[in-house]
């Protein structure tokens, strides 16, 4: 039988119309109604007098559609109605990240027990509108329509992250703020900002301005992969900071889209920079430089009492500028050999009658976790500080392997999954022979996907330390935003739909499906993902 295209064309339509809507991550509940509410130039958008999350989830809604439809979509204090989007603060019985959306032939009602569920209920609006609604210029011709729904939706995990390294190579505020942006599409709710290192201190610190000055500066970087040798490099000076304006600044950005941001001052390993800026601080005497090249490197911090202070000096700042409960102190690959050889370091340790240098790094990180305590703030830090004792209210960050994450739930700390197995996406996502350089490892996307952040060994009281899983962008071989993109996605999309939806309802094919429609909108977004093999 043959079918005029006309028909072909509305079974076609037909077929598109009864697809449950692609979005990501996929919500816990979405019914699929029929007909569709179409936004035009009345369309207003309502919130109660006086709710100010309600306003502001209303705000950032405008902001977000405005753009490509042209549409005004008024917004102000007003009840729901006949063609009015409506945002109301309402008790819902599914936390305050989680939402209702309904969406009827005429209207939108978004419901939610607190700003970050109405703002995640925006987020599922706009991937519910046609992906052209991403674009940051008009889309002339498209009908803005959103299909009827009632999605019920809540978060899986309260932590749900990702690491941006800005220390190996700076990564510009603007770019920051862009992913941020992309972060919250994804009702990712964590940016760990890697802020110090040996190759670069990124952070301006009031009281030691040489952190920056000298700190942030190197004189040229590594050509090629980290391994290679002999070691050649480029002969271009690289570096810069944020001032502590534009961290409160970007605090403030990432806070108005519900991402908190978590700064990450390493020690006492990955100091060199510091050491150049400050060289009492370190073990040697000849001066160091700030670093050219990866890799683990012997040049930490010494552990004397006015180190100690010099680096809570500056948790202080940095516990000012950021409003979030949790700062990450590092404390990964800190290698001994300097305190082994070091008097000064040895008379400490017996002094303190702290029998080995993991002793003594594990007083180290107490007074930094104490000191923390102190301003009501709580202490992360990469696995490795539980070597030597860790209290137990310290939460950990297991990188080195799942079963790290498990010692740590089983000890009683709390625990974000961030294994290099399933969560480094600096990793290669497809054979290496056609990716740009990268440092290593195989991290498909399928693999990214299966990743369970509650390894079926946790008892029920263990399973509960598991805060959520965050995903690590190092950047050695991701020099630019753009490669930077490339690496995060589509496998950050993976990450979203872990962190978020119910294990039980999570299937990678279904999930791929999804991901061919919502990687329009991550173009029309001007997003540089990596596109899916064919
Ligand atoms: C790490 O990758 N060294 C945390």
């Amino acid at each position: 039988m043959m079918l005029s295209m006309a028909l072909l064309n509305v079974v076609a339509f037909a077929a598109a119309e009864a697809a449950a809507p692609a979005v990501v991550p996929k919500p816990v509940s979405l019914e699929r109604g029929t007909g569709a509410f179409t936004l035009d130039d009345a369309t207003r958008v309502t919130f109660p007098a006086g709710d100010a999350a309600a306003e502001a989830a209303a705000a950032m809604l405008g902001e977000a559609l405005r753009p490509a439809t042209g549409l005004p979509l008024a917004a102000g204090p007003g009840s729901e109605g006949a063609n009015t989007i409506h945002l109301r603060t309402e008790e819902t019985g599914l936390g305050p990240e989680g939402y209702r959306l309904e969406v009827a032939g005429d209207r939108a009602l978004i419901t939610g027990a607190a700003g970050p569920g109405l703002f995640y209920g925006v987020q599922t609006l706009r991937q519910l509108l046609p992906a052209a609604v991403f674009g940051a210029a008009r889309a002339e011709g498209t009908v803005w329509t959103v299909p009827c729904v009632r999605v019920e939706d809540r978060p899986r995990f309260a932590w749900r992250g990702m690491l941006l390294d800005t220390a190996r190579h700076f990564t510009p505020l603007a770019f920051v703020k862009k992913f941020v942006d992309t972060l919250a599409l994804h009702k990712m709710n964590r940016l760990h900002l890697h802020l110090t290192d040996d190759q670069g201190w990124r952070i301006e610190i009031k009281k030691y301005p040489k952190l920056t000055e000298v700190g942030a500066w190197r004189a040229e970087t590594l050509v090629g992969h980290y391994t290679k040798k002999p070691r050649t490099f480029d002969g271009k000076r690289h570096g810069g900071f944020y001032t502590q304006d534009e961290i409160r600044d970007l605090v403030a950005y990432a806070a108005a889209r519900h991402v908190t941001i978590m700064p990450e001052i390493e020690m006492p390993g990955h100091a060199q920079a510091a050491i150049a800026a400050y060289p009492e601080l370190g073990n040697v005497s000849e001066p160091l430089p700030v670093l050219t090249y990866w890799g683990v490197n012997p040049n930490i911090f010494n552990p004397e009492e006015s180190t100690i202070l010099f680096l809570q000096d500056v948790l202080a700042e940095v516990a000012d500028l950021f409003p979030g409960t949790y700062i990450h102190i590092g404390g990964d690959e800190a290698t001994k050999e300097q305190w082994e050889k070091s008097p000064a370091v040895q008379k400490r340790m017996a002094d303190l009658g702290l029998e080995d240098e993991d002793r003594m790094q594990s007083y180290f990180i107490s007074r930094m976790n104490d000191f923390l305590k102190g301003r009501g703030k709580k202490l992360v830090g990469w696995d490795e500080i539980m070597d030597g004792g860790l209290g137990a209210d310290a939460t950990v960050m297991a990188w080195r392997s799942v079963d790290k994450g498990i010692t740590a739930a089983k000890a009683g700390h709390d625990v974000v999954m961030a294994p290099t197995a399933f969560t480094y996406f600096d990793y290669y996502q497809a054979p290496a022979k056609g990716e740009p350089l990268g440092i290593g490892g195989f991290l498909p996307l399928k693999k990214a996907y299966s990743f369970d952040p509650v390894p079926g060994e946790l008892d029920a009281a263990a399973a509960a330390r598991v805060l959520g899983a965050q995903a690590q962008l190092w950047s050695e071989h991701i020099p630019t935003p753009e490669h930077c993109e490339y690496m995060a996605f589509p496998r950050a999309c993976a990450l979203a739909e872990i962190v978020w939806t119910p294990q039980a309802a999570r299937d990678y094919e279904d999930f791929t499906a999804r991901l061919e429609e919502h990687l329009k909108r991550l173009k029309n977004a001007g997003v540089n993902f990596r596109p899916l093999d064919k």
